[in-house]
C-alpha cells in the first residue's frame, strides 16, 4: 500500500469470526505477525497467533496479555474489536446481563488499552482501534444495555484521544452500523420490523477494510472516527 505506515505486529481481539476475522485475514496480508485473541480457535491463517482466552475474564485477559509482551513485544496496532450485542428491552435486562455487556466491550477494551497503550506511548508510536457501533451515538429501542455499553465505548475513545494526543499513539472509533455476523443470528432481523434484513447489512470486511485502511495511514494523518453504515 504505497504511503500507508507498514505494521509488524497486530493484537486483534474477537478475531474468531466476523469483523474482527476480517481484519486479521487483512493485517496478515499485508505481512504482519498477528495475535488473534478470542474464546474459541478461528481456522488456521498464516502469519497468526491464537490465544484462546475470555477477555470478560480479568486474570485470564491479563495472562493473554503478559504472553503477548513477552513472546511478541508491543503491538503496533491494537484493534479492540471484541464485543456481545443484546436486544433486548429494559425491562427485560437482568443485572447479569447488563454485567455481561459490560464486561465484554467496555471493561475488556478499557484493561487492554490500560495495559498497552502506555507502552505505545513510551515507544512514541503505535495504533489503538476500538470498535463501536451506530448505537454508540444514537439510540434505539431494545438497545438498554447495549447501548450504554457503546456509549462507554465511545467515551472512552475520546478520552484516550485527548490523553494521548502529541504522544505518537494514535486512537480511531470504527463505528459500524448494522453487519452481517453471527450476532445477528438469535434475532433473525429479516422477520422483524425496523431492521434491516441480512442480505442489505454490510459485510464483515466492509468494515475490516474502514479499519485497516485508518491502522495504516502514514503517521502524519490521524483517522479520528470513522462510521459506516449500509449504503
Ligand atoms: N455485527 C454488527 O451488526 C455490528 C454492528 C456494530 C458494531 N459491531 C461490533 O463489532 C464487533 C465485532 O462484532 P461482530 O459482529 O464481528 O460479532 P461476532 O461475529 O459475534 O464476533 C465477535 C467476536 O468477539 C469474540 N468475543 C466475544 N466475547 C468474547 C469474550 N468474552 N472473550 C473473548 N472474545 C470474545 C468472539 O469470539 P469467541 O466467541 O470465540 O470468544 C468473536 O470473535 C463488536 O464489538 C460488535 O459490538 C457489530
Amino acid at each position: 500500500m504505497p504511503g500507508s505506515c507498514a505494521v509488524r505486529l497486530a493484537l486483534v481481539t474477537g478475531a474468531s469470526r466476523g469483523i474482527g476475522a476480517a481484519v486479521a485475514i487483512r493485517l496478515a496480508g499485508l505481512g504482519a505477525t498477528v495475535v488473534r485473541m478470542s474464546r474459541s480457535t478461528p481456522p488456521t491463517l498464516e502469519g497468526a497467533v491464537d490465544v484462546a482466552v475470555d477477555l470478560a475474564d480479568p486474570d485470564a485477559r491479563d495472562a493473554a496479555l503478559d504472553r503477548l509482551l513477552a513472546e511478541h513485544g508491543i503491538p503496533d496496532v491494537v484493534v479492540n474489536n471484541a464485543g456481545g450485542f443484546l436486544l433486548a428491552p429494559l425491562e427485560e435486562t437482568s443485572d447479569a446481563l447488563l454485567r455481561e455487556q459490560l464486561a465484554i466491550n467496555v471493561e475488556a477494551p478499557f484493561a487492554i488499552a490500560r495495559r498497552l497503550l502506555p507502552l505505545m506511548r513510551k515507544r512514541g508510536s503505535g495504533r489503538h482501534l476500538l470498535v463501536g457501533s451506530v448505537a454508540d451515538l444514537r439510540a434505539f429501542p431494545e438497545n438498554a444495555a447495549y447501548s450504554a455499553s457503546k456509549f462507554g465505548v465511545r467515551g472512552l475513545h475520546e478520552v484516550l484521544v485527548e490523553e494521548y494526543r502529541g504522544s505518537g499513539v494514535q486512537c480511531t472509533l470504527v463505528s459500524p452500523g448494522p453487519t452481517d455476523t453471527t450476532v445477528w443470528d438469535p434475532f433473525d432481523p429479516d422477520a422483524r420490523d425496523g431492521f434491516p434484513g441480512r442480505a442489505e447489512m454490510l459485510r464483515p470486511d466492509d468494515v475490516a477494510e474502514a479499519i485497516v485502511w485508518a491502522a495504516t495511514r502514514p503517521v502524519r494523518s490521524h483517522v479520528e472516527s470513522i462510521r459506516l453504515g449500509p449504503g
